[in-house]
């Protein structure tokens, strides 16, 4: 008896295909026709379906189709009047996409759903829409389209992100506390060079999706299957109609290129990872332990056990998602490596990487965001942990500029941080109780006077801690932002 064969379940994180989209059995004709003697195995056709990961595609794949039935106009194909009535229902076609009136289905991809739709709409005309093009530079075209588009998005994201941390850097310039390294106790740092410290890397984040942007928007259109198109459509209005910045320059690299999916889905794993180390800062920040921040209770959870529970998991989710991106980076990239020139039919599998990592991408962009804009920073908990030991690097840097080599200087004040350690006490509680252990040629008074304020104001120079050069690279950010990526 034969098993009955059930199409795919929907991917996880594929936007879910319409209830009247059944993935992998489409009813109508296949595409190619009637050299096929039997009809599509039900395995190949459940394999095949790609409807459900597709949808995202529907609005950029209209959007090319119209533009190419005005080609085929303008080359002669189809007489003016098929053309022009071709495209306005190809466009009719993006409202009611939009609006909902028509919904994708029964078909194997969101290309031939279109094609049967529009030749259900306007009748022969719709059959020429396909003279000269293959799927292959249909997906490519829309593919990038739509990465152009998420790339947009994105940046205009993680600019709001920056504009909150430099926000939070303005009103926070003169609160002090520790400067870690090694998660231990180093120096003293202002908290608004800190959050600097978490703009910048967003910048180069801005930037590489910029690139990965300006990369994308070359129109593959006009490649047909591998070799061209053989009705002399114009490529160079195709791209001005569809705003591509060039052509891509080889049909068979254009319809096997997925370099710029790669792009947009690396720049969403490093701004996982930045994303991810702001978060786990706040966590931490957030535990009993350092008490710096606290979260309010529109951005925390609670216990269902432990009453007295309120957690971060707002960080913690962002932090976990960063990790799902770095999949889809090296998934795309598997995914490539071993494909000859051209297209494959591997490629189909490109999608799914793209929409989780910018779909990602965009939630924790706007989660960090709202968590940057809305912590409360505990000043006085970071005072209290400005501890004496910060100060050591200035106590021998005071030695230093009263005529002792660094190494030397570096050689007492290390032990002398040992021995108060020891005592379980700061050295400068030492000094105090013992001024005789006071390094040479230093006085006590000149040691004791050493404070956390003059050694942030001490490193002056661009990128360090003054309050001059804080505001310096703050008024820096800011002519940033206010310049396009
Ligand atoms: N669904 C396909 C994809 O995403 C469309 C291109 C199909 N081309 C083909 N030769 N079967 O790649």
């Amino acid at each position: 008896m034969p098993t009955p064969v059930h199409s795919d379940s929907p991917r996880r994180d594929a936007p879910r295909a319409p209830q009247d989209a059944s993935p992998g059995a489409p009813r109508s004709p296949s595409l190619w026709g009637a050299g096929f003697a039997e009809p599509m195995d039900a395995t190949l056709a459940a394999l095949s379906c790609s409807l459900g990961q597709d949808l995202p595609l529907a609005d950029a794949d209209l959007l090319a189709s119209a533009a190419y039935a005005r080609a085929l106009g303008r080359c002669g194909v189809l007489v003016a009047d098929e053309a022009a009535r071709l495209a306005s229902a190809l466009e009719q076609m993006r409202a009611d996409l939009a609006s909902g009136e028509w919904r994708p289905g029964d078909a194997e991809d969101i290309h031939s759903a279109i094609e049967s739709e529009v030749t259900r709409r306007v009748g022969e005309p719709g059959s020429r829409l396909h003279t000269g093009r293959s799927r292959n530079d249909q997906v490519a075209t829309a593919f990038r389209i739509a990465v152009r588009e998420r790339a947009r998005e994105l940046i205009d994201g993680v600019r709001a992100l920056q504009s909150a941390l430099v926000t939070r850097a303005e009103e926070e310039i003169d609160t002090l506390l520790p400067a870690y390294t090694h998660l231990q106790r180093a120096q003293p740092v202002r908290l608004a060079h800190w959050l600097l410290a978490h703009f910048w890397p967003l910048e180069r984040d801005a930037a590489r999706l910029a690139g990965a942007r300006e990369r994308a928007n070359e129109l593959p259109l006009g490649s047909g299957a591998a070799t061209g198109n053989a009705f002399g459509v114009d490529r160079a209005w195709l791209a001005r109609e569809l705003g591509f910045a060039r052509v891509t320059a080889n049909s068979l690299d254009a319809v096997g290129d997925r370099d710029f999916a790669v792009e947009i889905v690396f720049a969403c794993s490093l701004l996982g990872a930045h994303l991810s180390r702001l978060a786990e800062e706040l966590v931490i920040w957030s535990s009993a332990e350092f008490g710096f921040v606290q979260w309010p209770d529109s951005l925390a959870t609670g216990s269902s056990l432990m009453p007295n529970k309120k957690n971060p998991d707002l960080a913690e989710l962002v932090r976990g998602r960063s990790a799902a991106t770095i999949g889809d980076l090296v998934s795309l990239l598997a995914l490539l490596k071993g494909l000859p020139a051209g297209y494959q039919r591997d490629l189909q599998e490109d999608k799914p990487p793209v929409w989780r990592a910018t779909g990602a991408a965009r939630s924790s962009v706007a989660a960090m965001t709202v968590a940057v804009e809305r912590v409360t920073f505990d000043r006085a908990r970071m005072t209290a942990a400005l501890s004496d030991d910060l100060l050591a690097t200035e106590l021998a840097d005071a030695m230093v500029e009263r005529g002792v080599p660094f190494r030397q200087a570096h050689q007492v004040v290390s032990a002398l941080s040992a021995e108060a350690r020891a005592e379980g006490i700061g050295w400068r509680e030492l000094l105090r109780r013992r001024p005789e252990r006071t390094p040479a040629p230093l006085s006590p008074d000149e040691s004791l006077r050493l404070d956390f304020r003059a050694a942030v104001e001490r490193r002056g120079t661009v990128g360090g801690t003054a309050r001059a050069a804080v505001l310096a690279q703050i008024d820096y950010a800011r002519a940033r932002l206010a310049e396009a990526p």
